[in-house]
């Protein structure tokens, strides 16, 4: 279903029938750059075909790609805007779980690169919201002057050994960080560069599996 309502335009796509409700979650598609509601959503029937998928588009563009938050150069973030728009997709979420009827404590953040920061900004600035997040190719979106107790909250990191976009240090900054939120990390280094690999799909698909 393709919507404009709740803020964002977006896809939501049911859970199929027959799923056992007990282990039904729903898998929050966060594009990256350039991206769209559509882009991620054979992924997320890849990673798990019974989960209910919710995936807006970002609503700032520049240069006309989507973005979900302004950023003032590669890698440097308009963290005002990042927050302003962190809490507007906490809001959406909430909003969206009570249109379609999901369950709002069993959505999980499968993000990639743009997708994946603002996946981090809601761990960090709305702690308990997700009941996980892959973060796929992230950096780190801001630190906080207070980190938040995430104790228990299974996230997925999964890094290119050769990422010039979020390269080996980023990520390790990154780690440290949720470490010291106590996160449940899963920590799957790759081969490659800034982009999702089939053996990083295995790997999350893994995770989930393990995890909820
Ligand atoms: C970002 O701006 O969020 C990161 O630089 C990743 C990207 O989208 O290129």
């Amino acid at each position: 279903m393709e919507k404009s309502s709740l803020g964002f335009l977006h896809r939501y796509l049911p859970a199929p029938a027959g799923q056992d409700a007990s282990r039904a979650y729903t898998l929050l598609l966060l594009h990256g750059t350039g991206g769209d509601e559509h882009d991620l959503l054979d992924l997320g029937r890849m990673l798990d075909p019974g989960a209910a998928l919710l995936s807006p588009r970002g609503k700032v563009l520049e240069h006309g790609m989507p973005r979900f938050f302004r950023r003032l150069a590669e890698g440097v973030f308009d963290i005002d805007d990042l927050k302003q728009r962190t809490y507007e997709l906490a809001d959406f979420i909430t909003a969206a779980s009570k249109t379609y009827g999901f369950d709002a404590h069993r959505v999980i953040a499968v993000g990639f690169s743009n997708g994946a920061n603002i996946a981090g900004s809601l761990l960090l600035l709305r702690p308990g919201l997700l009941a996980g997040a892959a973060l796929l190719h992230p950096m780190v979106p801001f630190v906080p002057q207070v980190i938040p107790d995430l104790a228990g909250t299974p996230v997925f990191v999964g890094a290119g050994r050769h990422d010039s976009i979020a390269p080996p240090p980023e990520t390790e900054r990154l780690v440290a960080l949720l470490e010291s939120a106590h996160v449940q990390l899963t920590l799957q280094w790759l081969p490659g560069g800034h982009s999702l690999s089939h053996e990083e799909v295995r790997a999350v698909r893994e995770w989930l599996r393990q995890s909820f």
